[in-house]
């Protein structure tokens, strides 16, 4: 299956009830050759108005801190467990990444990624395939929040730079 043939499937995924208060579905965003994958949890407000991930508070913190490490957001291929957003931002219930993990899993497959970097707890249901290094880092909400856990997240993305700069 193609990408775009994907997409369209998130576009009208009704497989479990969040499509009910979303207005987009958000399947992430990429070069489809990335080497590097981010998964998050799910898009909140701002990503489920413009379907695009990670481009709210989060994500433009996540952006600005990949940037100081010489990371290029364009670079990696962005994406989230779970499609769309849920009621009042809450965590999605397991049945709901359960229903969406198909989607991830084939964009695993499709991109290929030798670094798949995991942020927060829901991104951990993430599947393991051979071959590929992850990473199980702190959400970008998290770390924006505590200053002990922005300190905690810099290095980890400074760690990602480092296997990074490796791979090339
Ligand atoms: N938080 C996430 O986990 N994903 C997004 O796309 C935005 C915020």
């Amino acid at each position: 299956m193609s990408i775009e043939e994907l997409n369209y499937q998130i576009y009208a995924c009704r497989k479990c009830r969040l499509w009910q208060g979303a207005k987009h579905g958000v399947p992430g965003e990429g070069p489809l050759n990335a080497k590097v994958m981010l998964v998050g949890q799910n898009p909140g407000a701002d990503e489920d108005e413009l379907g695009r991930p990670f481009i709210g508070r989060a994500g433009k913190f996540l952006t600005k801190t990949l940037a100081e490490h010489g990371i290029k957001r364009e670079d990696l291929f962005i994406t989230n467990i779970v499609k769309h957003i849920s009621p009042q931002n809450r965590k999605p219930y397991s049945d709901e990444v359960v229903a969406c993990l198909p989607y991830l899993t084939t964009q695993i497959s499709t991109i290929k990624p030798k670094i798949i970097v995991l942020l927060g707890a829901s991104a951990k249901e993430t599947p393991r395939l051979e071959g590929i290094e992850y990473m199980e880092i702190i959400h970008p909400s998290a770390a924006m929040r505590f200053n002990n856990m922005r300190d905690k997240f810099r290095l980890q993305i400074a760690e990602l730079a480092k296997r990074m700069n490796r791979l090339s």
